[in-house]
């Protein structure tokens, strides 16, 4: 879709005002609500109005844009998003992408894919979108997320979140409950790809996050046991037991962790285990493969 026209006057009054109140990247930001409101609302593009200011100031009070306009962007998706759940980064579309790659060449009429930890349903989505004939599975363990992940799946069956919907084929079913547990036993030992972006952050960071994230994501999204590392090294122990022979698990990690985090692959006796940069070189998430 075409963007929206802005009048760059509002755009400037608004970014002056989020920049007072410390919002990084204030022009973005700003031009981004005026668009919003401009679209969603059919305001003119001059007008800024009780809607804009009302936005403006949930902004400049840090809560984070995609909470404020409700929606944001993943790979080709518009999900919607909700307070309480953790916001989808863009970081994350690269280890997506992997496990789109990876379930794109399985070799299976049906792959199947399993999503651990969805929130908003990104990853699942995203494969769901991008994957011929897949089967995705995606668990979460908290309920308000559950909600969430439910209201974009649906969105991508309506043609909502992506011109067309799903891919020929493709479903998505949310499951709630922890790690792989909801996942049916019938499809253990025979997963095509796990994919994650589990908590992995330290509970000793808690504190140094900017307002957006501290204040609103939920830290159960976030932090990862004491050390942070709990779920990652968790779902590497569990990868040889659900994926099938040749099957692809990718975790997004720590940048600070990608040692510890191939060293745990290997503890778990999978193969060609590697390291995956997001687009800023950093590394990003692990992937491995269960020996045939
Ligand atoms: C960092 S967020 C990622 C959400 C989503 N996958 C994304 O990339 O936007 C981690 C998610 O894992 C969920 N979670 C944490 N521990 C879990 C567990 N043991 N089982 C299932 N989900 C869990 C959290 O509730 C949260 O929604």
């Amino acid at each position: 879709m075409p963007r929206p026209e802005v009048d760059p006057d509002v755009v400037r009054r608004v970014a002056a005002r989020l920049e007072a109140a410390g919002v990084p990247n204030a022009g973005v930001d700003a031009r981004l609500l005026v668009e919003h409101v401009v679209e969603v609302a059919g305001v003119t593009a001059g007008c800024g109005g009780a809607l804009l200011d009302g936005l403006v100031a949930r902004r400049a009070a840090r809560v984070p844009l995609q909470q404020v306009i409700g929606r944001t962007w993943f790979r080709t998706l518009e999900l919607t998003c909700a307070p309480g759940v953790f916001v989808p980064r863009p970081e994350t579309e690269v280890v997506a992408g992997v496990a789109i790659d990876a379930a794109r060449t399985a070799d299976r009429d049906r792959p199947r894919v399993v999503d651990v930890g969805t929130g908003s349903g990104a990853i699942a989505c995203a494969v769901a979108a991008e994957v011929p004939g897949v089967d995705v599975v995606a668990t979460e363990r908290d309920p308000l997320a559950v909600a969430l992940a439910e209201v974009n799946a649906q969105r991508l069956r309506d043609g909502q979140a992506v011109a067309g919907g799903p891919a020929r084929g493709a479903t998505v079913t949310v499951l709630r409950g922890s790690l792989l547990d909801p996942v049916p036993p019938a499809w253990r030992g025979k997963v095509d790809v796990l994919v994650s972006n589990p908590p992995y952050l330290p509970a000793a960071d808690r504190g140094t996050w900017a307002p957006e994230v501290g204040g609103h994501d939920p830290d159960a999204a976030l932090v990862g046991g004491p050390d942070g590392h709990e779920v990652v090294d968790r779902l590497l122990q569990l990868a040889g037991a659900w994926l099938r022979p040749g099957g692809t698990v990718v975790v997004e990690i720590d940048d600070r962790r990608g040692r510890d985090a191939t060293d745990a692959a290997r503890e778990a006796g999978l193969a060609h285990v590697r390291l995956v940069a997001d687009l800023t070189g950093r590394d990003r998430a692990v992937a491995a493969v269960r020996a045939r």
